[in-house]
C-alpha cells in the first residue's frame, strides 16, 4: 500500500527549514501545482474530476489510482443516466478492503457506533482529499454536531458547561467515534474516565475545583452512589444546576424540607427519611423512634443534607464532614459514632441519639 505523504506540505517543511517562509511557500504552491499535474496527465479522471483532490490531504489511493475503488463497468463515460462505474465493495468493505487492519478497532467491539455499523463511514470522513489528517469533515465537536443537535443545543442553552465538551477534539477525549467495549461508546471505564482528570485540583475561573481522586483515596467511606460512575448526579456535557448537577440541589445551609428539594438524593434513597417524623426502620439517624433527618430537614427552614453529609466521600461514618460552611467560617462538627447512635457538637452543644 503506497502513502501519499509527498504530496503533504508538512513533509516538505522538515527537508527546507532552512530558507524563508515566503520562498518556501512559493516552492510548495509550485511543487503541488507541478505534482498535481502530473497527475492530472497521467489520470484521465483529473481533466474532470479536479475537485475531487481540492484539498490539500489526498486519501491514499485518490493520488495513484481512481479505480482502486471505482471499478469500470465498461459503459461509456461519461453519458447522462448510465454509471460509468460500480465500487468494488459496498459501504465499509469497501473501506476494509484496505483497511484490514484497523477494521477489528473499527467494528470488532461490544459497543458500535450506528453509522459505523450501518456502514456510513463516508458520513465522517471524506474519500478523496480532506484538510484534515484523519481525513474527517470537520473536527469534533462540529463533526457530531451534524447528528447530535440535541447535545449541541443543550451546550448552547446551558448555565453550566462542562469544559472538554466544548474544547477541538472534546468529544473523542471521553467517546471513540468507532466503537467500544464501554457503553456510550466510552474511551474508558466512566468513573476512570472523570478521574483522569478529576485527579488534580483543576480552575474554573477564579475558582478552584476540588480534587476528587485525591479526596476519595482518603476517605474512609466512599458514597456508594458512585462506586461505578459520576453521572448518577452530574451530567458529563452541561446543566441548568450548579456543579453540573442533573437535578437542582440546595448547597448552602438552610432550604424548605420538601421532597421535590432532594429529588437528587430521593432517586435512590426513600422518602420516607424525611416525611416519617416517627419511625423505627426509615432511618438509623433517630432518637428512640424521633427521626432526627425529620427534625433537622423537614420544615420551611430546613437544615440541608450538605450540613452532615459530604456526598462524595468522608473520613468520618456516615459520609459526616470533618467541618461545615457557614459563609467565609468553616464550623467544627465534632461527631462520635456508638453502637447504638452516635453525638455531635457544632451548631448546638454536644446532643446524643440512642435508636
Ligand atoms: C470527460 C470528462 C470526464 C472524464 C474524463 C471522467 N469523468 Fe467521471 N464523470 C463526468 C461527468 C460529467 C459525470 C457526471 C457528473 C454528475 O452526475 O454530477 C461523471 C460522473 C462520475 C462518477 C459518478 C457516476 C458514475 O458514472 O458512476 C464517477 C464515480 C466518475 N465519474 C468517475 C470517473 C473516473 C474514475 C474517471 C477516470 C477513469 C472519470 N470519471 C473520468 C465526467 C468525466
Ligand atoms: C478510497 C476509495 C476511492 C477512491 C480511491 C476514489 N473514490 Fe471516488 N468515491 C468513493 C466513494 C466511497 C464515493 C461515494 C461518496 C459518498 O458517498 O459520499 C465516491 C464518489 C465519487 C464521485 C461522485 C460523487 C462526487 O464526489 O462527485 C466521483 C465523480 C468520484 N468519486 C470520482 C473519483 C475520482 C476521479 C477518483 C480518482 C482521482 C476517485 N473518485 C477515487 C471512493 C473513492
Ligand atoms: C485502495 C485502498 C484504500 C481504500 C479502499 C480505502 N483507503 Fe483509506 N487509506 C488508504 C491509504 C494507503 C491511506 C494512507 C495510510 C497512511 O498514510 O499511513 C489511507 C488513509 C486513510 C485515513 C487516514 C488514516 C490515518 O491513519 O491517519 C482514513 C481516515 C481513511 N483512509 C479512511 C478510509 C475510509 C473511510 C475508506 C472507505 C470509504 C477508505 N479509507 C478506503 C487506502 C485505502
Ligand atoms: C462519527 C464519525 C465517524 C464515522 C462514522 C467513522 N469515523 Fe473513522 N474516524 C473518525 C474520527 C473523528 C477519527 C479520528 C480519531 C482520532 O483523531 O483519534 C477517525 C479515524 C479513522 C481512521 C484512522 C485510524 C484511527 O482509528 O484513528 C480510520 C482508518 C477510520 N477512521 C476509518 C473509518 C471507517 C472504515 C469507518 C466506517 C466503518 C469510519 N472510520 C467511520 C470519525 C468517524
Ligand atoms: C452521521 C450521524 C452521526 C454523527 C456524525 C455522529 N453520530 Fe453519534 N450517533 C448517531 C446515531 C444515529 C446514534 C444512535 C442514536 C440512538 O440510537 O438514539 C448515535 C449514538 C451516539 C452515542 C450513544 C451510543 C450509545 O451506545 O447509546 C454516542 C456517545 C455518540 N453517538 C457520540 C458521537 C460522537 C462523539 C460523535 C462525533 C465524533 C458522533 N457521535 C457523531 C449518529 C451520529
Ligand atoms: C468528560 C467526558 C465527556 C465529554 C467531553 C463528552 N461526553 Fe458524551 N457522554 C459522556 C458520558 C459519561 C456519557 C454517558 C452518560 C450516561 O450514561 O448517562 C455520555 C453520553 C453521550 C451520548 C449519549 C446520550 C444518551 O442520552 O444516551 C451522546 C450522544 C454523547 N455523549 C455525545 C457527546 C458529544 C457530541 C460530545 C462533544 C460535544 C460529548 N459527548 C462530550 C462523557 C462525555
Ligand atoms: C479531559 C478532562 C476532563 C474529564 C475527562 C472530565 N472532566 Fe470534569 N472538568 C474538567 C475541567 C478542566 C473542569 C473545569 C473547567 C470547566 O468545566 O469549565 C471540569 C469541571 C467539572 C465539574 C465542575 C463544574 C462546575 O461548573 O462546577 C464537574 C462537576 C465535573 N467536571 C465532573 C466531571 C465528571 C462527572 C466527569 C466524568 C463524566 C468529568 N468531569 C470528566 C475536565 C475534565
Ligand atoms: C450522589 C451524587 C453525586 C455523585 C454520584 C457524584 N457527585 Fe460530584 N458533586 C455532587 C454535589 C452535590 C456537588 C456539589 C458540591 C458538593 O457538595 O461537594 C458535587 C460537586 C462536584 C465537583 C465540583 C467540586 C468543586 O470543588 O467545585 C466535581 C469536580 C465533582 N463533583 C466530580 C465528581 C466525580 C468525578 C464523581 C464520580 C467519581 C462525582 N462527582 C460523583 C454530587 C455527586
Ligand atoms: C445512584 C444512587 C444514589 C444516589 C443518587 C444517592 N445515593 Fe446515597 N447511597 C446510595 C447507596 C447504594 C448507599 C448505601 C446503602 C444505603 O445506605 O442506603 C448510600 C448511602 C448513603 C449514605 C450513608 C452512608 C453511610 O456510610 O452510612 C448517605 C449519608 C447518603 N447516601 C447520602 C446521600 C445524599 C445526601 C444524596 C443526594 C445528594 C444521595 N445519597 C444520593 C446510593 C445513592
Ligand atoms: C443534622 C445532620 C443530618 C442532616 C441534615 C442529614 N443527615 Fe442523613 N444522617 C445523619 C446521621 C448522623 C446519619 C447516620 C445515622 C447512624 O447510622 O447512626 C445519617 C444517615 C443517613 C443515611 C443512611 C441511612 C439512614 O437513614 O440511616 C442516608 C441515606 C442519609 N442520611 C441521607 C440524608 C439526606 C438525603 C439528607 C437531606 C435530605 C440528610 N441525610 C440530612 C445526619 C444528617
Ligand atoms: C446546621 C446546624 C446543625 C447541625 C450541623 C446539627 N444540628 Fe442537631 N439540631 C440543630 C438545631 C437548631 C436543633 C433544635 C431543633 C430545631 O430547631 O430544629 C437540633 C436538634 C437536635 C437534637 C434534639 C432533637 C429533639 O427534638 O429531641 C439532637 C439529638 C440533635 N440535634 C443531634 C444532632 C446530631 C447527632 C448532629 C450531627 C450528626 C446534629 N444534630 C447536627 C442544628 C444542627
Amino acid at each position: 500500500m503506497k502513502t501519499n505523504k509527498k504530496l503533504i506540505p508538512g513533509n516538505f517543511r522538515c527537508n527546507f527549514v532552512k530558507l524563508s517562509d515566503i520562498i518556501l511557500i512559493t516552492f510548495l504552491l509550485l511543487t503541488q501545482a507541478f505534482v498535481f499535474s502530473q497527475n492530472a496527465s497521467d489520470n484521465k479522471c483529473l481533466e474532470c474530476h479536479k475537485r475531487t483532490v481540492k484539498k490539500h490531504i489526498l486519501h491514499g489511493p485518490v493520488a495513484d489510482d481512481c479505480t482502486s475503488c471505482h471499478k469500470p463497468t465498461g459503459k461509456k463515460h461519461p453519458l447522462e443516466d448510465v454509471e460509468g462505474f460500480a465500487f468494488l465493495e459496498e459501504g465499509a468493505n469497501l473501506c476494509f478492503t484496505c483497511h484490514d487492519q484497523e477494521k477489528n478497532a473499527i467494528i470488532n467491539n461490544k459497543y458500535v457506533h450506528k453509522p459505523v455499523s450501518r456502514g456510513e463511514c463516508t458520513e465522517c470522513h471524506e474519500v478523496h482529499s480532506s484538510n484534515d489528517s484523519k481525513l474527517i469533515f470537520t473536527k469534533s465537536p462540529d463533526l457530531c454536531y451534524f447528528c447530535h443537535d440535541k447535545i449541541e443545543n443543550a451546550i448552547e442553552k446551558s448555565t453550566v458547561v462542562h469544559l472538554p465538551a466544548t474544547e477541538v477534539d472534546g468529544c473523542i477525549g471521553c467517546h471513540s467515534p468507532h466503537s467500544s467495549p464501554q457503553k456510550k461508546l466510552l474511551v474508558s471505564k466512566p468513573k476512570e474516565l472523570c478521574l483522569s482528570c478529576h485527579d488534580k485540583t483543576l480552575t474554573k475561573g477564579d475558582r478552584q475545583i476540588t480534587n476528587i481522586g485525591k479526596l476519595l483515596e482518603e476517605s474512609k467511606v466512599v458514597h456508594p452512589a458512585l462506586k461505578k460512575s459520576c453521572n448518577a448526579c452530574h451530567d458529563p456535557h452541561a446543566s441548568n444546576n450548579k456543579y453540573l448537577l442533573t437535578i437542582a440541589y440546595p448547597l448552602g445551609n438552610y432550604a424548605k424540607g420538601t421532597e421535590e428539594n432532594y429529588e437528587l438524593c430521593f432517586g435512590c434513597h426513600d422518602t420516607d427519611l424525611l416525611l416519617l417524623k416517627r419511625t423505627k426502620y426509615a432511618t438509623e439517624f433517630r432518637n428512640g423512634d424521633l427521626n432526627l433527618h425529620y427534625v433537622h430537614v423537614n420544615k420551611e427552614k430546613g437544615r440541608t443534607c450538605n450540613n452532615c453529609h459530604s456526598v462524595h466521600g468522608s473520613s468520618r461514618d456516615h459520609l459526616i464532614p470533618e467541618t461545615v460552611k457557614f459563609g467565609n467560617w468553616d464550623m467544627p462538627l465534632v461527631y462520635k459514632s456508638f453502637e447504638d447512635g452516635g453525638s455531635c457538637k457544632g451548631c448546638h452543644e454536644e446532643r446524643r441519639y440512642t435508636r
